[in-house]
């Protein structure tokens, strides 16, 4: 989740963490007992949630540019595991532009498993789905938002 400063528009990304407040990625804005904004020094309760929209391939025949350097693609899978790499054409991992979370999801929407890509890391990981009967898999780039497979059935 991304959060913004309502005081200065400082964007926390929880997937980045904050590496000069000695924030680790994935600790989440609640777990932070003394935060404040890096940037205005804003107390913690100043920062708002930003709600992502979740996208979605238009046309999975045809995939546009973006979709195709985004969607997660699956590389193979069996009803155990899934191993798949963030866009078709796997996407770049800049320190200013990259991959930063992949999250399974089941039928329910409910978070299985969330996996923090670091920048040194290729955006290929592997999630577990042996308890679930259908799947979706979420991406976040930190510059062009959060990209979904759709949800997949288990078989
Ligand atoms: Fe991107």
């Amino acid at each position: 989740m991304r959060y913004f400063c309502t005081d200065c528009s400082h964007i926390y990304d929880e997937a980045i963490g904050d590496p000069e407040m000695d924030f680790d990625a994935g600790v989440k804005i609640d777990e932070l007992t003394e935060f404040y904004c890096p940037n205005c020094e804003a107390s913690a309760d100043m920062f708002q949630p930003i709600v992502e929209e979740v996208l979605y391939a238009e046309d999975p025949e045809y995939l546009s540019w973006a979709e195709r350097e985004h969607i997660p693609h699956i590389l193979h899978r069996d009803d155990k595991e899934v191993e798949f790499s963030i866009g078709q054409e796997v996407h770049v991992m800049w320190d200013d532009h990259r991959i930063t979370t992949a999250v399974l999801y089941d039928e329910y929407g409910d978070v299985v498993e969330e996996h923090f890509f670091s920048v040194d890391e290729d955006p290929i990981h592997v999630f577990h789905i042996e308890d679930l009967d259908s799947f979706e898999i979420q991406a976040s780039c930190n510059q062009h938002g959060v990209w979904s497979t759709g949800m997949i059935e288990n078989t």
